[in-house]
């Protein structure tokens, strides 16, 4: 059952947030700014921007900071995801963003993808997620 429905969540709103946020990206190495924004199921519209440094590999994505602000201003799950690049178009979370992602999916999570809205599922098949902890600890 899905935390909300397709047509309640403002995909324009988020579109705008996540672009705003990008302008705030810090990107001088890759020169490649991302935004993310996300609805949470509460009704928060939340945000981050990649910030880069000179390891490189150290780099922190946009979703890194999107996490941070969940929990910064109150926890709970997200509904809902858009993510854009420096010319504001549309941008598949990374592999590591969709675990980071996953972790905090509400039940039904939509993500505005390339490919048009996408739940959280077909984006990170048989994923790997709190829940196998669980079962394991409950073997031991
Ligand atoms: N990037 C993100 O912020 N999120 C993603 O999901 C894809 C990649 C950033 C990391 C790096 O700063 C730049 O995009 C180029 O990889």
């Amino acid at each position: 059952m899905p935390a909300l429905d397709e047509k309640q969540v403002d995909w324009t709103a988020l579109e705008e947030a996540a672009k705003q946020a990008m302008q705030r990206a810090y990107a001088p190495y890759s020169k490649f700014p991302v935004g993310a924004a996300a609805l949470t199921e509460d009704g928060r519209i939340i945000s981050g921007c990649n910030v880069e440094n000179a390891s490189y590999g150290l780099t922190l994505c946009a979703e890194c900071a999107l996490v941070g602000q969940l929990h910064m201003t109150g926890g709970g799950r997200l509904a809902a995801f858009y993510c854009v690049d420096g010319q504001g178009t549309i941008l598949m979370p990374c592999g590591r963003c969709r675990q980071l992602l996953y972790e905090f999916r509400a039940p039904g999570m939509q993500l505005m993808t390339t490919q048009g809205i996408k739940t959280m599922d077909q984006v990170l098949p048989d994923a790997f997620g709190p829940e196998n902890l669980e079962e394991t600890r409950d073997q031991h």
